[in-house]
């Protein structure tokens, strides 16, 4: 079947739209006509960086859409079905098995290898291969081949072009503060950089009942919504301290904290800033050399815990739906986040969210 895919051919955020034709779904696959997809920094990250992901490829992790054809085996899904596509997992390895799918051992070969995990490609372009599978969709599409595994089914009654992001960079905030940290009620959490990821997070913390929600970024606007949205404290950390603020807000530091800025110097705030006992979430990294400073002692007497999450922890078959109830509910008003481009205007589109011009920018087919 022919579709419309933006075909990244270098190392650029330039990706124009080509006829691509895409296989037929194979038992475990479904084919997904894409409604709509959010744009992720990790989308930009792999455009721009030589090595993660191979060339040609079509790119997009955050896609929703509806169920047009399934494989013979496929249990799960029916034709019809609304779908929020996420990330792949093998469903065979240790952490798979153990519901930790984003801990997946094949992570690296089935959301960055282009190929399905049998090393076959999905997509072509006239007789040449087209590497697609990106995160087990390659969204960025008019249709997406996904597996049954990260097709998660979702209500009808949400409005299905808002919903991708839910795979993705919402997922991870929301899950990093409801899954991973497991914030309670009462509790302090600190969330350093109020980008999607670090939104989604504020909501989740208000969800939680969290009685001290810190936010820091470096942008009024942002800053501004994330009060909005639940912060109880909005720090701007070009005129303020933000760790002297939140150590004389809380008296020994926060309960948690999340860093979602891989700033170097932020992530040293993030880990100090937490008290007795404390966790900090690590979730954004700027490059795979990337390394941090934290003080023995300090964490040492403090009994804290420093620990990368990917994905949230979800279980996106459960989680998902779960966000998408809370959206529904008025509890979780992520639509506050998003900003919407036509599929042919994706240039823009990548290059206002590399600028952060639109905190979630949404392609709609
Ligand atoms: N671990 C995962 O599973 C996972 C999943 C999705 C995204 N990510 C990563 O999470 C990160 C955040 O994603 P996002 O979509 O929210 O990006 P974003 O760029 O919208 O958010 C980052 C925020 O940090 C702020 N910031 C930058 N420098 C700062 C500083 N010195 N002090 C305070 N704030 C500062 C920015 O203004 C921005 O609002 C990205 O690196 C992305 O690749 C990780
Ligand atoms: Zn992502
Ligand atoms: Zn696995």
């Amino acid at each position: 079947m022919n579709i419309r895919a933006a075909v990244l051919r270098d190392h650029s955020l330039c990706m124009p739209i080509e006829r691509v034709a895409v296989d037929e779904p194979r038992s475990d696959e479904v084919l997904v006509r894409i409604v709509a997809t959010g744009i992720c920094h990790t989308d930009i990250k792999v455009a721009q960086t030589q090595g993660l992901s191979p060339r040609p490829i079509v790119l997009g992790h955050e896609g929703s859409g509806v169920v047009e054809k399934i494989g013979t085996n496929v249990r799960k899904l029916a034709e019809g079905d609304h779908v929020v596509l996420t990330f792949d997992s093998c469903g065979r390895c240790p952490t798979c098995l153990g519901g930790k799918p984003s801990y997946c051992y094949e992570v690296q070969a089935v959301c960055f290898g282009g190929k399905r995990l049998d090393g076959t490609t999905s997509l072509a372009c006239g007789n040449a291969a087209v590497h697609g599978n990106f995160f087990g969709q390659s969204s960025f599409a008019t249709h997406a081949l996904a597996n049954e595994r990260n097709a998660v089914k979702v209500r009808k009654d949400a409005p299905l072009e808002l919903l991708g992001p839910l795979g993705c960079g919402l997922q991870t905030g929301a899950g990093a503060v409801l899954n991973s940290l497991r914030v309670g009620a009462g509790a302090s959490i600190a969330v350093f950089g109020a980008g999607a990821v670090g939104l989604s997070a504020v909501m989740a913390a208000r969800i939680a009942g969290a009685s001290k929600i810190f936010a820091v970024d470096v942008v009024d606007e942002r800053l501004a919504l994330a009060k909005e949205l639940g912060a109880t404290h909005a720090i701007d950390g070009r005129r303020q301290d933000a760790l002297a603020e939140i150590l004389s807000a809380t008296g020994r530091g926060v309960d948690f904290s999340l860093d979602t800025t891989a700033v170097d110097a932020v992530i040293k705030q993030a880990v100090d800033c937490t008290g007795p006992l404390g966790t900090c979430g690590l979730i954004a990294n700027k490059s795979p050399a990337q390394n941090a400073q934290v003080n023995i002692l300090g964490s040492m007497l403090r009994g804290r815990t420093i620990r990368g999450i990917v994905q949230g922890d979800s279980v996106p078959d459960i989680f998902i739906p779960r966000l998408v109830d809370f959206f529904m509910a008025g509890k979780y008003p992520f639509d506050r986040l998003v900003k919407f481009y036509p599929f042919d205007e994706i240039d823009n589109a990548m290059r206002d969210a590399e600028a952060g011009a639109a905190i979630k920018p949404i392609l709609r087919m």
